[in-house]
């Protein structure tokens, strides 16, 4: 079982996110794995999820609002939202709310939002996002 970081990104920015999520969570002690949206194929082995995505026209990008709609119950899965925004940020609290619908427990609310390029200060608490998720982890 490990830590699963899902993101979709048009220029690496909640990608840069993604990868000091997993960042903290392997700090940790964790397994964990990054996990580009348009490679998702199933949460069977994942223990604690973070999904990202930047906002696009106030919406989560296209292959993230794909897996929310595919996905199932999460039946308490320790789960968190991201992502990266120029003006508004609509995104993370889309999926935010969704997850919460799928009956995944939330762990930090609200979502990590990083207007443009993630600065060091919102690195930290990605990384810090990370170690919480690991900590559910077995
Ligand atoms: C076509 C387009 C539409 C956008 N719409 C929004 C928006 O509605 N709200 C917002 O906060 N940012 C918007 N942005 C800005 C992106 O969310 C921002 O550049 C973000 O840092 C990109 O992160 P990424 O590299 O992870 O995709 C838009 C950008 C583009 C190119």
């Amino acid at each position: 079982m490990r830590v699963g970081v899902i993101y979709e990104s048009t220029r690496g920015r909640t990608k840069a996110m993604a990868e000091a999520i997993c960042k903290g969570a392997t700090d940790a002690g964790a397994e964990c794995v990054v996990i580009d949206a348009k490679d998702f194929n199933g949460i069977t082995d994942i223990c604690a999820l973070a999904i990202g995505s930047s906002t696009r026209m106030k919406r989560v990008l296209p292959k993230v609002k794909q897996i929310l709609a595919e996905l199932q119950d999460l039946n308490g899965l320790p789960a968190a939202a991201y992502g990266s925004y120029g003006w508004s940020g609509e995104a993370p609290d889309e999926i935010s709310d969704k997850l919460q619908e799928l009956n995944a427990e939330i762990i930090v609310n609200p979502p990590i939002k990083a207007k443009d390029y993630p600065g060091e200060a919102v690195l930290e608490e990605c990384r810090s996002l990370g170690a919480k998720l690991a900590e559910r982890c077995p």
